[in-house]
Order: C-alpha cells, then structure tokens, then sequence
C-alpha cells in the first residue's frame, strides 16, 4: 500500500492491514498457521527467543503467525499500540482482570454487566482479595467519589449489556488520568472499533468479544484485547500463557479476519435496521419503553451523538404485560430467532425472564434490574421491512383485541 495507514480509511485497513501476499506465494487471503509449536534453525536462536530477545515462534499459546495478523489488525482498527487474541470474549476479560488486579486492589465498574463478568468479578476476583464496587458510572460524580489510591481499574461498557446505558469515556479517563496506579478498561463489544474507539477518548485497555460483531456470522467465539506495547506483553505472558491459557485457534483466527473485512459494511446496516426497528416499536401501544441510542428519547442521546459514530444494532425495550406477553411474544417470533448473543446476520431476541434469568424468582429478577417484559433484541442483516412485519405479527398475536400495530410503511419510509 502507497498511502500511511493513518490516511486510509476504516474498510482499507481492515482488509489489507498487516498482510502482504508477496511474503506468501502471492496467496490473496492470508495462510492458516496450524502448527502448535515453531522449530529453531539454533540452540542459541531458540534460547534468544525464549528471552524474548529474538522475535520469533516459540508455541501457539504464546504466539502464532495467524494470531499475529489478527491483533496487528486488530490494533491498527483501535488505534492502539498492540492486541492480543483470546479463544472467547471471557477469557479476553478473565486475562484483562487476572494480569491487573492483585489482592487488596479495588475495581470500580458499573451496575450493569454482561452476566458472566459480573459472575467472574464476585465468584472469582472477590474471593481471591479483589474489592469490587459498584456506582452508577453513568454519573461522574459517583466515580470522582469512588476512585481512590487502592483502584488498579475502572471497568464498563458502553452501551451495556443489557441496559445500554452509556459511560462518557473520555469523562472517566479524565478522572482516571488523575491516579497513575489506575487503569481504565472499556467492553467494546456493542461498538466495534467502527463506530467508537475507546484508546482515542482516552481509555488504556479495550476488551472484545469478537464472537459478535467483529466476526459477524455467528460460528465461533473468540476475545480480543488492545492496549499499549507494556501492558499488551503482561497481558500475553501473564494473563494468555499462564492465568487462563485461553488461546485463540489459528483456525477461528483465520475466520475473524474474514468477518472483519466486510465489518463497516455489516454495522452500517445493523445500524439503518435497528434505527427503523426502535422508531416502530417506540410508536407501538404494547411497548412501555425503548432503550436505543438513536432515539432523542433515549436518556443519553447526546453522549450517544457525541461518542458513538452510529447508535449500533441492539435494542431493549419493556413490553407492557409483564412475563407473560413477553413469553407470548417470544413464541410468536418467526424471522427472529430467540437466542442468546448479539451481532450475528440473523435477528435475535432474548427475553431474560423467560429465558437467561428463568430461574430467578420475580424478587431476584427485579434486584437484577430485569423487567419482567424486558426483551433485548440484536437486529441482523435481513430486510428491514421483514424484520418489522415479524415483530408487528407478534406484537399482535399477544395483545388485546382492541391494540392493534401501527402500520409498517411510516417505519420504512
Ligand atoms: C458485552 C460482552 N462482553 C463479553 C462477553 C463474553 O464474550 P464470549 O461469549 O465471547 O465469551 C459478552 C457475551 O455475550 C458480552 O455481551
């Protein structure tokens, strides 16, 4: 390529980042390493790469030419100094904490989390000497009040999962900045580097769950984490190659750069079709609310506009009628598939009273903050005016007669 890469654009990068076809017989895509570990011409050579003074292979847990390509890229996207690739978003997040945080640290992070880090932080940081505390980072105010000489880290996403409430990240790195020992850490996942760049607002670490939309299709799982050079070398040699071991496959690898080479494509459209979605169901007589960054009534519209390039794919919203139009509802989706995860081609809606959060009782469903007609929706890449016409169908199917759907040519125009 002719041009740096700071004057190329997102796609450009994404497809041609690090890759050179000259350097592989001239093959378009790039080769799948598979071997597990990396012979040396020398004793001496081997020896320099053990002590890291010589850049080569040792073994796949600590680097592999496949993963190599996936991180510089991944990095080049974040603007960040280096990545480092994970078999999913947990052990991304699991590698980010276990390398950081010692006992006696504290981690600040918001109330609302993706169920299974909020489980990582109180079954397994906590018990090992970590403090967790959790403020409302929506408010900067409780993070200048919080935030104090023992936390090693402050921890949010942003939107979140599932409330899609929003951090103002350059706000939080401002008051981070001010403790040198801290460090600030932001779950891209509902973003991707496309549509909000954490590094650039200020944050030290971003976290992904590649599994959604960076790979885009739904068939693997994977983690990627960028950072500066320093921490991205503690996080390979601490958190990948001894405290989780969590190593991509250079198989899974391979498919990841595939998904994020059409990346801006897909969430340009995840976007239009979310934005069109959310309108219809703000409009809608059985809908109490609507949580989406798109919408001028969303609380944080403005930090949305301000930090988020568009307001992404996913949606929650409250039915009215508790658990049972929301089970009622769910069973009546066709095009929608009722599933867990997020940023796939196909639609997805998730009902956690139904589903994820069954098992808790109504009174443990409401200290989790989870409505009970509560439904998360990650809108995919089919025809918007399918995709409306099925939630029109089951919205009707689990009202009363006398509530009847707006009608669908307002939300395609
Ligand atoms: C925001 C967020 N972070 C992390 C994860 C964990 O990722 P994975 O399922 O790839 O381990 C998820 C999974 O849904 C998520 O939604």
């Amino acid at each position: 390529m002719h041009k740096k890469n700071t004057e190329l654009g997102f796609s450009t990068r994404a497809i041609h980042h690090g890759y050179h076809p000259e350097e592989h017989q001239g093959a378009l895509v790039p080769p799948i390493y598979l071997s597990s570990t990396f012979t040396f011409p020398t004793a001496e050579y081997g020896a320099r790469c053990f002590a890291g003074e010589e850049p080569g292979y040792v073994y796949t847990r600590i680097g592999n030419p496949s993963l190599s390509l996936l991180e510089a890229r991944m990095a080049d996207l974040e603007n960040g100094e280096a990545g480092v690739a994970f078999a999913s978003g947990m052990g991304a997040v699991a590698a980010t904490f276990w390398t950081f945080l010692r006992p006696g640290d504290e981690i600040i992070v918001a109330r609302t989390l993706y169920g299974c880090t909020f489980a990582l932080l109180h079954h397994g940081l906590a018990e090992f000497g970590v403090r967790v505390r959790h403020i409302d980072l929506a408010d900067l105010d409780q993070l200048r009040a919080a935030i104090g000489p023992t936390t090693r880290m402050v921890y949010c996403e942003t939107p979140a999962n599932p409330s899609m409430q929003l951090v103002d990240i350059a706000g939080a790195a401002a008051i981070v900045r001010g403790y040198p020992n801290a460090l600030l850490a932001v779950d891209n996942t509902y973003c991707t580097p496309y549509l909000q760049r954490p590094l650039d607002l200020g944050a030290d670490l971003v976290v992904h769950s590649a599994t959604k939309y960076l790979s885009g299709h739904g068939d693997i799982t994977a983690g990627v984490v960028v950072t500066r050079q320093d921490l991205a070398q503690r996080l390979r040699l601490q958190g990948l190659k001894d405290l989780t071991g969590a190593v991509l496959s250079p198989q899974d690898a391979f498919l990841l750069l595939r998904g994020i080479k059409t990346l801006a494509l897909r969430m340009d459209r995840h976007c239009s079709n979310a934005l069109a979605v959310a309108q219809y169901l703000e409009r809608h007589p059985l809908v109490q609310w609507v949580a989406y960054p798109g919408l001028p009534s969303f609380v944080q519209y403005e930090l949305a506009t301000r930090q988020m390039k568009q307001p992404g794919g996913m949606i929650a919203f409250e039915l009215k009628g508790g658990l049972a139009t929301g089970t009622r509802f769910m069973n009546a989706l066709g095009l929608f598939s009722r599933a867990v995860s997020l940023g796939d081609t196909e639609s997805l809606a998730q009902h956690p009273a139904s589903m994820t959060h069954s098992g808790y009782t109504p009174e443990e469903r409401a200290a989790h903050g989870i409505a009970e007609g509560l439904v998360r929706l990650s809108i995919g890449l089919e025809d918007c005016a399918d995709l409306l016409a099925d939630l029109a169908q089951a919205l009707d199917a689990c009202a009363a007669p006398a509530i009847s759907s707006p009608p669908l040519e307002a939300a395609l125009s």
